[in-house]
């Protein structure tokens, strides 16, 4: 398959990459570092980037910002980031890349358990990932030519845990969590919600 990963330096995409690429053709893509350049919340940006790649089987997004902080001091501007990022720039992906996939094949974006698991700062992060699993959820009813969609919703990431001084006990590895969507990708699965948590290890 020709895959496209949005996202491909982060700390889950790059794990992600590493595992699809050992089946797969993979065209890496993010903000600034990877060979193809996009920018997610620019709906100009996504359309170039589909321009460029052409037709390709499937499109895994490890990419999405959503701002984390205390419910009384969330700005206007933190909501819009966090809705303009997390939330439109992966629903934009699906709209705007849609008729750049195969038939048949597959969108793979990424939420985060704080969706249904939430905590104290997490108000916008809960909101962007809650919204985006109901777009997956109802869009696989209406996708084209037999295209699959889904979520990927990671708990805590150890990496991301021991890079913020945390406890990475409670997290689940990058490496791990990569395989859920390499999962998503190669199976028929559609219109799921995948959690992945360091309970499920
Ligand atoms: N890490 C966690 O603990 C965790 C837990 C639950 C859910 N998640 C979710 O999983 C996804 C990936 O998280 P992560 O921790 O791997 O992120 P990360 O390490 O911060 O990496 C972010 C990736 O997204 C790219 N990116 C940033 N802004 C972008 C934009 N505007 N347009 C296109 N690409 C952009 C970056 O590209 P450059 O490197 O080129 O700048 C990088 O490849 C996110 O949706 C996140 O919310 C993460």
């Amino acid at each position: 398959m020709k895959v496209l990963v949005i996202g491909a330096t982060g700390t889950i995409g790059t794990p992600v990459t590493h595992l699809l690429e050992e089946k797969h053709e993979v065209l890496r893509a993010s903000n600034s570092r990877s060979p193809l350049k996009v920018d997610i919340t620019d709906a100009d940006s996504i359309k170039q980037l589909f321009g460029k790649v052409g037709k390709v089987d499937a499109v895994v997004s490890v990419a999405g910002h959503a701002t984390f902080r205390p419910l009384a001091s969330l700005t206007d501007e933190d909501f819009s980031v966090s809705l303009r990022n997390k939330l439109m720039g992966q629903v934009n992906l699906v709209r705007l890349g849609v008729g750049s996939v195969s038939s048949g094949g597959s969108f793979t974006l990424s939420s985060g358990i704080l969706s249904r698991a939430p905590m104290p700062g997490g108000v916008a992060v809960s909101m962007a990932n809650a919204a985006l699993e109901g777009f997956v959820r109802a869009a696989a009813l209406e996708m084209p030519r037999n295209i699959r969609i889904n979520v990927v919703a990671p708990g805590w990431i150890r990496e991301t845990l021991l890079a913020m001084n945390l406890d990475p006990s409670a997290g689940t590895p990058a490496d791990l969590v990569a395989q859920t969507y390499v999962y998503a990708v190669e199976s028929l699965i559609n219109g799921q919600v995948l959690d992945v948590v360091a309970t499920t290890r």
